[in-house]
């Protein structure tokens, strides 16, 4: 620690630390533009200068080191001064065109302007301008306002990590802009928008919609990454118009990804479902909420009477606690235990030995300190975007951890891989086998197994994995491809092992917000709830294949949100009765269900949301619902009392969460056991060279019912999914050429839309990379398939 004074103030600093921070901490206010404390330090807007004893000439508060004795003056006449001329020299070429400027009531130029501008202007030339550049749907640019902080392209290099805004030219002739004309693609392109100190980056969404003092602002939690992202909704009139991040230093820090930014959008979509809805005679009516209810509860009493195991209910990663634990109560007070928030997994033969709920496998702030990571079946940089930040950051800074990856295919990551293993056919499992030999791994084999282990070579990446797992904190990060794998069981098992030999953490990125309170509330067919013994029910997957008589849907689309859509949408048309609770409706849900009931998405409900690090966080309505919707908690506890369950009737949520909460302190907390899970000699089918695997990642805006219709998402890069890559020889192979338009069959299906080839050397042989998630996929089946493909 040093002693300062600033501005007659005495200070204990830290050594090493800035002026700018000793005078932020002290509450000591210092006008700036590029200096920002997430990003590094440029000090190129000069707008910080202050007077430092001793110094010849006033000196850059953020990029001046504290040093034993300083005394510095931030409102001294020399500093006064030089913050005055700055300010004259940036606003020379500024338009100053605050009445239609979107920034104007959150604008650092106005505030400083205001404290350290002149009153007239003395500049009479032109002013520069420059021309408006189109960057995409999320972002607009009035770049004639930028003031060259370089803020966003510190951001795409420091933290993005992909260099998308740079500046071109000199001088007055400099611009910020994208190099070539293109779009910003970056999953966490937004945070650009709240970067800007001036109106040069607004949000493309909002624009126009409200002035900043108009809104009002309510804490949140976002929906859609299972780390739980803090935000503000911005609301006018009840209405979401806006949503930014809140400061979280353990989880999403200032950033939040685009896609928990504006998925906001999706409220108001036209598929918005806002009254209860019930088919009589082949034909929907719209009925009061007694009506829907009470029709609903007949229906499930109907069903019940030919054996209440003929029920299922399946529920959306997305759901809150409170809603989790009372669809749970009602169906295992009626006896049935056949319900399921794993809507995309297929095996599930590991499930008793797992963790009471899923978790990441570490603490937030053990990845700074991390020593190695290996990724394993998950495209981390699409499927939790701030995760994969953070991975980054550790890797480029902090410990700099050694980053590996086990994948299917090569996946487009923002850093270097020390090493990559990809096999041929994207074999995981095999991955895993050869990181054991390379460890040399004794394990309890099945003897066959045992010979498979003997028999593989291990190539040089999977040694280099195995070396770089040996160091002290290291941790195995899995995600969609392992969770949603034919053999998850076999994966899961296999990476316990090698995280035991190492030392390792090992953890999933769950699909979803709230897959660990999905699991303690005993949203699961294995477990009840917090722990207690249940009954055995059907997972998801088994629903599908054996279909129920009568469903529950709560915030799911079967046609998208399934492991195999065809297999899902099949099971719902082959029910007698089908019960939706849905804040959306989709053309097929008005096919195959008998009821809609409307529940309002985040923003207007409460509820509460376990992350992967296991924090609860509970959360508050922004706005009023829209229409007769409401919260899921409220319609599933009427639901349960019409249909005779009264062990659900909660006034409040605070009252379930209560429960919840007294059920979760006196569980007991169930560890990971899969050292106990006794493998059976499970081997994939070993694909033909001829035989075409299809590897089906859930694209990023295609996650779930809101993300698919946020609109400015949909506009995206991102968004644009509906193609199919594969290697360029296989492409030969089957005599097919980039570009042409091929069908896809499946399990005997053939899809009705067709998709244009491209070809990609970042799959291996035999893959062929098409989404799940996505509209034109329905007739298909479950990612790992076996595919064909026909001339279109
Ligand atoms: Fe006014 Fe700020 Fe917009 Fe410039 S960036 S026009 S100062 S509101
Ligand atoms: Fe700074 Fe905004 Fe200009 Fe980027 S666009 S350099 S953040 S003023
Ligand atoms: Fe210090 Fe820009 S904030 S030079």
């Amino acid at each position: 620690m040093v002693n300062i004074e600033i501005d007659g103030k005495a200070l204990e600093v830290p050594q090493g630390s800035m002026v700018i921070e000793a005078a932020d901490k002290a509450g000591i206010s210092i006008p700036r533009f590029c200096y920002h404390r997430k990003l590094s330090i440029a000090a190129n807007c000069r707008m910080c200068l202050v007077d430092v004893e001793k110094a010849p000439k006033p000196l850059p508060a953020c990029a001046t080191p504290v040093s034993e004795g300083m005394k510095v003056f931030t409102q001294s006449p020399r500093a006064r001064m030089a913050q005055k001329a700055v300010m004259e020299f940036l606003l020379i070429n500024h338009p100053l065109d605050c009445p239609i400027c979107d920034q104007g009531g959150q604008c650092d130029l106005q505030d400083v302007a205001l404290s350290y501008g002149g009153d007239v202007s003395k500049f009479t030339e032109g002013k520069r301008s420059v021309a408006v550049k189109d960057i995409g749907p999320l972002i607009r640019t009035d770049m004639t306002r930028c003031i060259h902080c370089t803020r966003c392209v510190r951001f795409g290099t420091e933290v993005a990590g992909i260099r998308e805004m740079g500046a071109t030219g000199r001088g007055e002739f400099s611009e910020i802009g994208t190099f070539v004309e293109q779009s910003v693609d970056s999953e966490l392109s937004g945070n650009i928008i709240d970067l800007c100190p001036v109106g040069a980056l607004t949000s493309k969404p909002f624009r126009y919609r409200a002035r900043a003092w108009e809104l009002q602002s309510h804490p949140g939690v976002a929906a859609h990454d299972s780390m739980g992202s803090n935000i503000y909704y911005h609301t006018q009139h009840g209405k979401v118009l806006r949503v930014v991040p809140r400061e979280n230093a353990d989880l999403n820090e200032v950033w939040l990804s685009d896609r928990d930014r504006f998925s906001y959008e999706a409220n108001y979509h036209q598929d918005r479902v806002t009254e209860p809805m019930i088919k009589q005679n082949g034909q929907w009516q719209t009925v009061d909420w007694e009506t829907a209810l009470v029709f609903a509860a007949d229906k499930l009493t109907n069903i019940e009477q030919q054996g209440v195991d003929q029920i299922g209910c399946l529920m959306s990663p997305n759901c809150s606690l409170e809603e989790y634990y009372l669809a749970q109560k009602m169906l295992r007070e009626k006896g049935c235990a056949n319900i399921d928030y794993r809507l995309r997994q297929t095996d599930f033969e590991h499930q008793d030995y797992l963790a009471s709920a899923p978790t990441v496998g570490f603490k937030p702030q053990d990845l700074n300190q991390a020593d190695s990571i290996l990724l394993l079946g998950i495209d981390c940089r699409k499927e939790q975007p701030l995760l994969n930040a953070q991975i980054r950051k550790a890797h480029e800074s902090g410990q700099g951890a050694k980053i590996f990856a086990l994948q299917p295919y090569h996946m487009q990551d923002n850093f270097d891989l020390n090493a990559e293993l990809v096999l041929p056919a994207g074999d995981l499992v095999n991955g895993l086998l050869q990181i054991m030999k390379a460890l040399s791994v004794d394990i309890e084999l099945d003897a066959e197994l045992a010979q498979k282990v003997v028999n593989i070579e291990v190539l040089e990446p999977a040694k280099q994995i195995a070396a770089g797992l040996q160091a002290k904190r290291s941790h195995i990060i899995y995600g969609q491809f392992a969770l949603n794998h034919p053999h998850a069981s076999v994966i899961a098992k296999y990476c316990d092992v090698i995280a035991r030999i190492t030392q390792s953490s090992a953890g999933e990125v769950s699909f979803g917000v709230n897959a660990a309170g999905a699991s303690l509330a005993g949203a699961v067919p294995h477990r009840g709830a917090f722990g207690v013994e249940s009954q055995k029910g059907l997972s998801a997957f088994d629903m599908c294949q054996h279909p129920r008589k009568g469903f529950i849907l709560v915030q799911c689309e079967p046609e998208h949100d399934f492991a195999s859509p065809r297999l899902a949408v099949e099971a719902m048309h082959r029910a007698e009765c089908v019960i939706a609770l849905t804040t959306f409706t989709t053309r097929h849900m008005l096919e195959y269900a008998d009821c809609i009931l409307p529940l309002t998405p985040g923003a207007e409900s409460e509820g509460t949301y376990v992350n992967h690090y296991g924090q609860w966080q509970s959360y508050r309505a922004a706005v009023k619902p829209v229409g007769q919707s409401k919260p899921g908690w409220k319609v599933l506890r009427v639901l349960g009392e019409c249909w005779g369950v009264n062990e659900v009737a909660f006034d409040t949520q605070s009252e379930i969460l209560a429960e919840c909460q007294d059920a979760y302190k006196n569980m007991h907390h169930k560890q990971n056991q899969l050292d106990s899970f006794k493998l059976e000699a499970r081997f994939e089918a070993q694909a033909q060279s001829n035989q075409l695997i299809r590897v089906a990642p859930v694209p990023i805006y295609h996650v779930d019912p809101s993300v698919r219709r946020a609109q400015s998402l949909q506009k995206t890069n991102d968004a644009k999914v509906a193609k199919i890559q594969l290697h360029s020889k296989t492409c030969q192979k089957l005599s097919l050429t980039e570009g042409q338009s091929v069908k896809v069959k499946q399990d005997g299906k053939i899809t009705g839309s067709s998709f244009a080839i491209i070809c990609s050397d970042d799959l291996p042989e035999q893959i062929i990379h098409l989404p799940l998630g996505i509209p034109e996929v329905v007739e298909l089946g479950a990612s790992f398939g076996f595919v064909e493909l026909e001339p279109a």
